[in-house]
């Protein structure tokens, strides 16, 4: 008879993490009480964590271990997924400690072997351990310099000593080697994660099962049928608070060099021999190596700051005068940029990225835009209403994907219209997707690198940005748009001189 728990092949069974230990650097910030935290609990909820788990926050604040459990219970409570379950919960805390440090502090990192030692013993952790660094970036040499000074990174065999970095992975090229050096210097690349969220998303990976797991689309995916695919990831929001981090940093740097990169990567790349972390992370950087920095930087580039204003009924501030930004700020908060791929089965068709704030409501799609027949069969008044044919996969929110072909209006006359047909997550599947972060921290902990880039990855994509943001750190003046819209009139501009046209989404 089978036995489902040895059987591979058994799908309702989902891998359990061995017995291991999160050690969250940045522990109070943002990411952590928003996403990281009800990530833990939505993974123990689902039966997914072993029950040898443990967390350990490392944080400034002078708190103890009972003070940080109410703060990951109340972080949990406003953001979990998953519903509220008292006695995953209390198994959940039985794991959980605080250590009070500042990273630069030796002495800080003495306790955190403690405490992590302790943990081993008592709950079982068997000297398997996990730093989760959400710390600033400038903090990323001093953390790991003392997780080497400490011991702490050092794993006795039949041990694991894993990293996770987040974005961003330096703030150019140079930046990101020496970032790495750092990393790589004390961690083997095998043990470094690093996380870019949008890899976790399920719709995100839903776009190899679309390419490869289908005969229909593949056969017509390059140049000689699809004009050109545009990526969007608009977001209603401003900076929302995060102007130490973003100011300096800009749209592309935050966002284009990772998020809209890697969707780029994956609707582009060529087919993987299989789906071993090697090949699919090869392919990615094949094309990547392929994607050309725009060459008329003038012409295929657009960057803009929003003005204050109204915005959905409400009054909103300009970029220039939220909290911490400085009133004669050069920084972008939309970007817009042109990148050709120079292989055999994209040359010809552009790509298009666009991301910003404040724009008119938040959407992200991939947009893959086909080029109209070459025979005019009907006459013009009948296609007169028909637009391009498109795919587009609706990465968020309304998770799908659709396809927008023509199709005869009922009547007498000829005449062809543009209709949609539509794959809706909420329609076809029951199960809930989960949280990116969910999947992203089981597959650290269960040691599954595909989802996450090599540093090549990254370094490659800095290769395509830091041409076009040192061009842009050089322009004095920074076109605004009005909150609410779709961007500065040079985006357009940028479409209509290639006679294309962004979609509104
Ligand atoms: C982050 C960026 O990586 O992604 C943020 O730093 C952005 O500026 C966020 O708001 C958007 O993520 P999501 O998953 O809401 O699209």
């Amino acid at each position: 008879m089978r036995n489902p728990l040895k059987d591979p092949l058994d799908r309702r069974l989902q891998k359990i993490a061995g017995p291991s230990g999160l050690i969250l650097f940045g522990v109070t910030g943002d990411l952590a009480r928003k996403k990281l935290l009800p990530a833990i609990y939505d993974l123990a909820n689902r039966g997914l964590l072993p029950p040898a788990f443990s967390l350990v926050g490392f944080a400034r604040r002078d708190w103890s271990n009972s003070d940080f459990e109410n703060f990951v219970r109340e972080s949990i409570r406003s953001n979990a997924r998953t519903h509220w379950s008292e006695s995953v919960w209390s198994q959940l805390a039985k794991g959980i400690r605080f250590v009070s440090g500042n990273h630069d502090n030796p002495l800080a990192f003495a306790e955190l072997r403690r405490v992590v030692q302790d943990l081993d013993s008592e709950r079982g952790t068997a000297g398997n351990h996990t730093f989760y660094l959400s710390v600033p970036p400038r903090d990323f040499p001093l953390v790991i310099t003392h997780l080497q000074d400490s011991g702490l990174a050092n794993a006795n065999s039949g041990q694991f000593r894993r990293v996770v970095i987040e974005k961003p992975f330096g703030s150019d090229l140079d930046s990101a080697k020496t970032l790495n050096a750092v990393v790589e210097r004390v961690f083997p690349p095998d043990s470094v994660f690093r996380i870019d969220h949008y890899l976790g998303k399920e719709t995100v990976q839903n776009i190899l099962a679309l390419r490869f797991a289908n005969q229909l689309f593949e056969p017509i995916w390059n140049s000689k049928f699809i004009d050109h695919v545009q990526i969007t990831m608009a977001e209603d929001i401003g900076i929302s608070g995060r102007a130490g981090y973003y100011d300096g940093i800009g749209a592309a740097r935050d966002v284009i060099q990772n998020h809209l990169l890697q969707l780029l990567a994956l609707t582009a790349m060529e087919r993987p021999e299989s789906f071993e972390p090697t090949q699919l992370r090869e392919s990615k950087e094949n094309v990547l190596a392929q994607t050309k920095p725009p060459t008329n930087l003038g012409l295929h580039t657009s960057r803009g700051q929003y003005a204050g204003g109204w915005q959905g009924g409400e009054k909103v501030l300009g970029y220039l005068e939220e909290e911490g930004i400085s009133p004669a700020s050069n920084t972008e908060t939309y970007a817009a940029l042109r990148l050709d791929i120079d292989n055999s089965r994209w040359r010809g068709t552009p790509f298009y990225l666009r991301t910003g704030k404040r724009l008119g409501r938040r959407v992200t799609e991939i947009a893959v835009v086909f080029k109209r027949p070459e025979h005019a069969l009907f006459g013009r008044q009948a296609v007169s209403q028909l637009g391009e044919n498109a795919l587009v996969i609706r990465v968020q929110p309304n998770e799908g994907v659709t396809i927008r072909f023509g199709s005869k209006v009922p009547g007498p006359a000829m005449q062809v219209r543009d209709v949609t047909m539509d794959f809706a997550y909420g329609h076809a599947f029951t199960e809930d997707s989960p949280e990116a972060y969910e999947r992203l921290i089981l597959d650290v902990l269960l040691g599954e690198p595909p989802l996450f880039p090599r540093q090549r990855e990254v370094e490659l994509s800095w290769e395509i940005l830091d041409p076009v943001v040192e061009a842009w750190s050089k322009q004095k003046v920074i076109e605004q748009y009005t909150p609410g819209s779709w961007g500065p009139d040079s985006a357009n501009q940028m479409m209509s001189i290639d006679g294309r046209s962004w979609r509104r989404p």
